[in-house]
């Protein structure tokens, strides 16, 4: 496709683009908006290099692909209720999102884009890798194929958030945020949503369910899922699928939910790293 207001460079990996030639700092004009929609349709994950970004203009960055989304178990920064810390300080061990997964998929309605920005980076480690499920999803045999798609699954935070979940634990290592007040139930909570989902802007089909957020397939034990899921996360995330994108501070990458796997790396003990979080309002999965 030819851009006018961008450019686009996909020579970063299997999945994804890094987009240049644009101050997304500053109000965009609705082509530069419609143009990186579309290089983020078609590409699944967008990279920004060089910004410097408030949490407000990253949040009105983000504005522009739709309304914003409330992440229930972390507390905004002062300056904007949309915008979240992620920091992992040099002592912690926990890292957030360090394994395989797709943004608070275990919510009704998730996410569709998560706008991650860079603020300050470890001097080594702590990339972000990226895998493309919808390509994923596609090299499947017809036989596996037809399996997950007549399954659904019952999708739950408390994996993770609940009263046994591991970010719980940081949490009370104070490690990670502690305001998880209001939002003690709902980490219990259990939605049903497709194993695959299919998306509604490009109607292509991916692998959506993952084992931090996948509690079980329907009417199956977690005993039963766990190696399933095992197994489609390992076969999802073959280098093939996968781009590695390194930050720099002042980095943006904004990933589609409904069709990108990622993981942050939590290899770099000893240092710290602090990001910027907003995420866009999404639809039920189908
Ligand atoms: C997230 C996440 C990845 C990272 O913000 O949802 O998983 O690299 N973060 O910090
Ligand atoms: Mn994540």
């Amino acid at each position: 496709m030819a851009y006018q207001t961008i450019k686009v460079d996909t020579a970063v990996g299997p999945v994804g683009a890094i987009i240049t030639g644009v101050d997304i700092s500053k109000p965009l004009s609705a082509l530069a908006v419609k143009e990186i929609n579309a290089a983020w349709l078609e590409h699944h994950v967008v990279f920004f290099r060089d910004q410097s970004l408030t949490p407000t203009q990253q949040a009105d960055f983000a504005a522009n692909f739709g309304d914003l989304d409330v992440y229930p178990f972390m507390t905004a920064v002062d300056s904007n209720p949309n915008v979240i810390p992620i920091i992992k300080e040099a002592d912690a061990e926990l890292n957030f999102g360090g394994a395989w997964h797709t943004d608070t998929s275990y919510v009704e309605r998730p996410p569709k884009a998560t706008v991650l920005y860079a603020v300050e980076v470890p001097d080594t480690g702590g990339d972000t890798l990226f895998a493309d499920a919808t390509q994923a999803f596609h090299d499947l045999s017809d036989g596996l194929k037809n399996i997950l798609e007549s399954e659904s699954g019952i999708y739950s935070p408390k994996l993770v958030h609940g009263r046994e979940g591991s970010y719980k634990q940081a949490a009370a290592r104070s490690e990670m945020a502690k305001d998880y007040g209001g939002a003690e139930d709902f980490a219990e909570q259990e939605v049903e949503h497709p194993l695959i989902r299919t998306h509604i802007d490009t109607g292509e089909k991916s692998v959506y369910c993952s084992l931090p957020h996948t509690h079980r397939i329907k009417g199956w034990t977690r005993e039963e899922s766990i190696p399933l899921f095992k197994h489609l996360t390992e076969i999802c995330t073959q280098d093939k699928y996968v781009t590695r994108f390194k930050w720099q501070q002042g980095s943006l990458a904004m990933w589609d939910n409904r069709c990108v796997f990622h993981n942050a790396l939590n290899d770099y003990q000893g240092m710290r790293r602090h990001m910027h979080r907003v995420i866009v309002q999404g639809e039920r999965p189908q």
